[in-house]
């Protein structure tokens, strides 16, 4: 059975950064893993250590075009699926998808509906599919993302990234999406704030299921443009994002 993890949260919490170090736990298991970046920014390949080549946004103008050059009777889906298979950067250890954005218009609909589609179709061929997702809940209030098994929010120590955990949570509720678990990741947590926020979480009946802490090696990487994928085991982000992932059972 195919997993499906998306992390959720507020901007500069953290979120492409946790999603990394969960792929780079995965690959280390061995797993099969599509790895979705539906950050119309696109950070994750860059966090990853990827060469980006080909993102769904560029297929645009590709299906338009295509579109009225077809013949009425072939198939429009098996298209679509098999430009897919080409956007898919095959790493070594992982595929990954980007999303990017269109080409010219301001309209995110046509990667949006991509990408429903994707996740209706795609996600069976893996172990796990994780998704690092732009900060906002509009892939939710779209509904673009619907079934989830574990929905991660990263928090930071702010009273606001706690805020926004309890409305994700009380949209997916009323949206009625098929989410299974909703848990809270603090990260860039310090001593001072650590017993803070558990207990903010803990009245907003928030699930904390890990607080990683503020690690110098990945602000070290980031001032660097390094790549978190391979940071060494004594990392001490590296160590929680293992035990949150051995929680989640992956
Ligand atoms: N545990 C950590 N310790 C130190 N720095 C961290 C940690 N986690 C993330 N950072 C840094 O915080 C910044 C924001 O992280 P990241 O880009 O992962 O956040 P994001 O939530 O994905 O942001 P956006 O909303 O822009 O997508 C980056 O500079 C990253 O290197
Ligand atoms: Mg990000």
């Amino acid at each position: 059975m195919t997993k499906v993890i998306a992390v959720t949260g507020k901007g500069g919490t953290g979120k492409t950064a946790i999603t990394a170090l969960l792929i780079r736990h995965l690959a280390r298991c061995n797993k099969e893993i599509l790895a979705i970046d539906a950050d119309p920014d696109t950070n994750l390949p860059e966090t990853l250590g990827c060469e980006l080549e080909k993102t769904v946004g560029d297929m645009k103008q590709f299906m338009l075009t295509e579109r009225d050059n077809l013949p009425p009777d072939i198939n429009k889906e098996s298209i679509f699926e098999s430009k897919i298979y080409e956007i898919i950067n095959e790493m070594p250890d992982y595929d990954l998808l980007v999303m990017g954005r269109p080409e010219g218009s301001g309209c995110y609909c046509y990667v949006n509906n991509l990408l429903r589609g994707i996740m209706d179709r795609f996600v069976t061929n893996y172990d796990v599919v994780i998704l690092d997702t732009e900060a906002g809940l509009e892939h939710f209030s779209r509904k673009i993302i619907r079934d989830v098994d574990d929905l991660l929010v990263v928090t930071d120590g702010s009273r606001r990234g706690l805020r926004t955990a309890e409305r994700i949570r009380e949209l997916t509720e009323e949206l009625e999406t098929n989410i299974r678990n909703i848990y809270v990741i603090a990260n860039k947590v310090t001593d001072t704030n650590r017993e803070k926020i558990a207990n903010l979480a803990r009245e907003l009946d928030l699930k904390l299921i890990g607080t990683v802490p503020v690690d110098r090696m990945i602000e070290e990487r980031d001032l660097a443009g390094d790549p978190l994928f391979d940071l060494p085991e004594d990392s001490i982000a590296v160590q929680e994002v293992e035990r949150i992932a051995k929680e989640l059972g992956l």
